[in-house]
């Protein structure tokens, strides 16, 4: 059985204050839960206070970037080393708005999601096509390419830790999710793939999530599905109640 993971990706979103307000309500809702792993993935400036607050709690806290040097003359960048230090678990990485607008590569996030690994960290690698990919029959392809790329050189032991985000490009931030048939037809496919590079007993482990416009009112179905092991979460994890409602959507 693999643990679900819900992970909130807050974005470019939320100062100081507004972090500790979330937190603070948040938290007490859902102490209680323990068969699935709840991440809050906040901006770097606000990884602090967050990981203060989340500290002896069953909600982890991961970063939604981070450069492939440990230190260096890098202005502007945060090494793994930073995020480690500040008690983060988890990192998303290869997130197609870094990709679109921040022209990163299956081989820089390839380079990401190593050392990563080497500091401790669980990278969360977002694949995804676009809308004009699936409509020229190309999503399989693209995902193939991705996931070969950006996970290049990987033991079998540490393809086993990270963890899959599938996030078709036309669905995030547009209101517009896939169905959950699409989801798990994605899904199974990654699945398959991981089979081949890493063997079954990998890919039967390796959890993969599904992103794009999940909302409280779309998410059950999804999460039904045979593949599909958690959500990353924009938008509707902005708000207490709403991200409440997709961690327990299937509870009820
Ligand atoms: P969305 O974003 O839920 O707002 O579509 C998801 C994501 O970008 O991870």
């Amino acid at each position: 059985m693999r643990r679900p993971i819900i992970a909130a990706n807050w974005k470019m979103y939320k100062t100081i204050d507004e972090t500790k307000q979330f937190i603070q309500n948040f938290l007490p809702k859902v102490s209680n839960i323990y068969d699935r792993e709840i991440v809050l993935c906040v901006p770097f400036t606000s990884l602090y206070i967050a990981s203060e607050m989340l500290k002896s709690s069953n909600v982890k806290l991961g970063a939604q970037n981070m450069y492939f040097e440990d230190k260096g003359a890098f202005t502007g960048e945060i090494s793994p080393l930073m995020l480690k230090d500040i008690g983060c678990s988890y990192v998303i990485l290869g997130h197609s708005e870094r990709r679109k607008y921040f022209y990163e590569t299956d081989s820089i996030v390839n380079k990401k999601v190593l050392v990563a690994l080497k500091y401790g960290l669980t990278p969360i690698v977002c694949i995804g096509e676009t809308l004009e990919e699936r409509e020229q029959n190309k999503t399989f392809n693209v995902l193939e390419t991705q996931l070969k790329m950006s996970l290049s050189n990987l033991s079998s032991l540490d393809a086993e830790k990270i963890v899959i985000a599938y996030e078709p490009v036309w669905a995030i931030g547009t209101g517009k999710n896939a169905t959950p048939q699409q989801a798990q037809e994605a899904q199974s496919f990654i699945r398959e793939k991981y089979a081949e590079l890493y063997g079954s007993v990998v890919a039967e482990k390796v959890r993969i999530l599904y992103g794009g416009s999940i909302k409280p009112e779309n998410f059950k179905q999804i999460m039904e599905q045979k593949d599909v092991d958690g959500g990353l979460v924009g938008g509707a994890s902005l708000e207490v109640e709403s991200f409440y409602k997709i961690v327990t959507c299937d509870k009820k």
